[in-house]
């Protein structure tokens, strides 16, 4: 099975929580965050998640590993000129979501033909995201393993 790659952006508890599911269904996972502090956060977080999985006898011990091994943590937006889905989930702000948005895209993230998803109060504007991007919660409502990547 052809191993689809997607970068999660932010990794605050939406940004690690959406990568433990998408590494669960299989897939390969970029977790991009501005701080090597935040990507430590998130690791741990999702490693404390992962540990009372396992006590509860949701996963096993190496189903979790293979999970956890499936997420790379960087602060290099590189990971973004490759990835077939690129989930943003940086900080409720306006005006840092298109900055981000913005400099993704100058430093040749986003390439046509993949596809894009951003995480926001459905109350905030979207004006300036790209005309691609679609609202998170239609991607987060489905099953991963139905997410359209
Ligand atoms: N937490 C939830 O339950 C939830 C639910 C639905 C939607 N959302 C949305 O998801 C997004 C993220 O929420 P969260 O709860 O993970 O937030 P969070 O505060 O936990 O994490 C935010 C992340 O953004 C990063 N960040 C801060 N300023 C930045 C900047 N200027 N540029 C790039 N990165 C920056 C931080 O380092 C952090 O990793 C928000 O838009 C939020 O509304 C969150």
């Amino acid at each position: 099975m052809e191993q689809k790659h997607i970068v999660l952006a932010g990794a605050g508890m939406m940004g690690a929580s959406l990568s433990q599911v998408y590494a669960q269904a299989g897939y390969q996972v970029s977790l991009w965050n501005g701080s090597e502090s935040g990507l430590e956060r998130a690791k741990n977080l999702i490693a404390l998640n992962q540990e009372t999985l396992r006590k509860e006898g949701m996963v096993t011990a190496e189903q979790s590993e293979e999970l956890q091994k499936r997420i790379t943590y960087t602060t290099s937006k590189v990971c973004m000129e490759d990835c077939d889905l690129m989930v943003e989930a940086i900080i409720e702000n306006m005006d840092a979501k298109h900055k981000f948005w913005e400099d993704a895209s100058r430093s040749g993230g986003c390439p046509a033909g993949h596809q894009y998803q951003w995480t926001a109060n459905p109350r905030s504007s979207q004006v300036g995201l790209p005309s691609r991007a679609v609202h998170g919660p239609a991607l987060a409502e489905s099953p991963p393993s139905a997410a359209p990547v």
